[in-house]
C-alpha cells in the first residue's frame, strides 16, 4: 500500500485538469491506496516565499503552514502532481508550493565537499501537466525539453527523486472529446501501475 500525496492546482474543478484529478482518485480508491489530496487553490495556498522563509531555512526551520505540507510530504511513497502547463511553466501557485515546501534542510543539504544532497530519495513522483500546444509543436520548439529539464532535474532529481515519471497530455484544448476521454484512460492506467 504506497501511501499517495496528490498535489492539485486549478482554479476551476470543472476543467479538464479537474477531470484528471478525478480519474487519479477514483483510480487511487480502487487501488486501496491510502491518499491525502492538497487542492492548493481551494486551500488559498501562499506560494510566496518571504525574507522570514529565507532567514528560518537558514536555521533549518519553517513556518507552520510549511511545517503541516512537510508533514504529508515525509508521509507519502508516492507524490502525484497535476497541474496545466501556463508559459512553459507550472502555475505560480505550484511554483510558490516548490519554493516554500522543498525547502533547504528538508528536501536538500549542502554537503562538506560542497555538493548537494537530495533527501527525499524514499519517494517517487508521478507528474501530469497539461497543454494547449501539441506535442510536434513543443519537441520543435524545445519546450518540451525544457519543461521537463526543470521538472525531472530541477526540481525532483535534486530533491533526491530519482523515479519520476512526467506525462504531459497535448492540445487538450483543440482536441476531440474522444482524445480526451482516451488521455483520462491513460491517466488511469499510469496510476494503475504505481
Ligand atoms: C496563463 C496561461 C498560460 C498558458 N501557457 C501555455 C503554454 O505556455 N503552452 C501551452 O501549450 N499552453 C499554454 N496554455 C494553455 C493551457 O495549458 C491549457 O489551457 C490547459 O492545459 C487546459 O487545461 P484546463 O482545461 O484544465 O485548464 C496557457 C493557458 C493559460 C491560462
Amino acid at each position: 500500500m504506497m501511501k499517495t500525496l496528490v498535489i492539485f492546482a486549478h482554479p476551476n474543478s470543472d476543467s479538464f485538469n479537474g477531470a484528471i484529478r478525478y480519474v487519479v482518485e477514483n483510480q487511487l480508491k480502487e487501488n486501496g491506496v491510502e491518499y491525502i489530496v492538497k487542492d492548493l487553490y481551494a486551500m488559498n495556498f501562499n506560494g510566496i516565499l518571504t525574507v522570514n522563509d529565507l532567514m528560518q531555512m537558514r536555521k533549518g526551520t519553517v513556518a507552520d503552514d510549511i511545517a503541516l505540507e512537510q508533514n504529508d510530504v515525509r508521509w507519502a511513497e508516492n507524490l502525484i502532481f497535476i497541474f496545466p502547463i501556463w508559459w512553459i511553466a507550472p502555475p505560480a501557485i505550484v511554483k510558490g508550493w516548490i519554493d516554500r515546501v522543498l525547502s533547504h534542510g528538508f528536501a536538500y543539504e549542502h554537503q562538506e565537499d560542497g555538493t548537494i544532497k537530495g533527501l527525499l530519495g524514499d519517494k517517487r513522483a508521478l507528474i501530469i501537466t497539461t497543454s494547449g500546444a501539441n506535442q510536434e509543436k513543443m519537441q520543435n520548439e524545445g519546450t518540451l525539453e525544457a519543461i521537463e529539464t526543470m521538472l525531472i532535474k530541477g526540481i525532483f532529481n535534486f530533491s533526491g527523486i530519482s523515479d519520476v515519471t512526467y506525462e504531459n497530455l497535448f492540445q487538450v484544448t483543440s482536441t476531440t472529446d474522444e482524445k480526451r476521454q482516451e488521455m483520462l484512460q491513460q491517466v488511469a492506467s499510469l496510476v494503475s501501475r504505481l
